[in-house]
């Protein structure tokens, strides 16, 4: 039987009709928010990484009745073409962006990491990203712009 999950998604109050069994994931993409990526649904892509009441997880592995009164920030959350993010800004800067299919969840993965580490050595990135899979790029792209990120967001840069 169908019930109400009561979220906040990138500001918006939202009540959405789910199943019982319905993945977070896939509620949001019904929803509208395509850049959360369905990947491998099993927890080891990271393609599917949101925030949820500030920090990063995999949509794919938990039920979306779990994020009841929770806050969801997706890519769609963070910065718009015109004005994005400081990583989408460094991610792009740094040319580490080829198909995108692995981008929002890497963003948000760092973003995590940034909003609680501002200054991370190169091996806190690397956690950090982890369980964010790239095949198309490597890493040592992405790790240069969370590097650049930080600084531009600690501002000196
Ligand atoms: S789709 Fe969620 S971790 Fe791969
Ligand atoms: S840019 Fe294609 S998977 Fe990362």
């Amino acid at each position: 039987m169908s019930q109400i999950l009561h979220v906040t998604i990138n500001g918006l109050q939202k009540k959405l009709s789910i199943e019982p069994d319905e993945l977070l994931l896939d509620v949001l993409r019904r929803d509208g928010y395509k850049g959360v990526k369905r990947g491998c649904k099993e927890g080891a892509c990271g393609t599917c990484t949101i925030l949820l009441n500030g920090k990063a997880v995999k949509s794919c592995i938990m039920l979306a009745a779990q994020a009841e009164g929770g806050e969801i920030i997706t890519i769609e959350g963070i910065g718009t073409r015109e004005k994005p993010h400081p990583i989408q800004q460094a991610f792009v800067d740094e040319g580490v962006v080829q198909c995108g299919y692995c981008i929002p969840g890497m963003i948000l993965a760092a973003k995590n990491l940034l909003d609680n580490n501002p200054n991370p050595t190169e091996g806190e990135i690397k956690f950090a990203l982890d369980g964010n899979l790239c095949r198309c790029t490597g890493y040592s792209g992405q790790i240069k712009a969370v590097l650049a990120a930080a600084e531009a967001i600690r501002g000196e840069k």
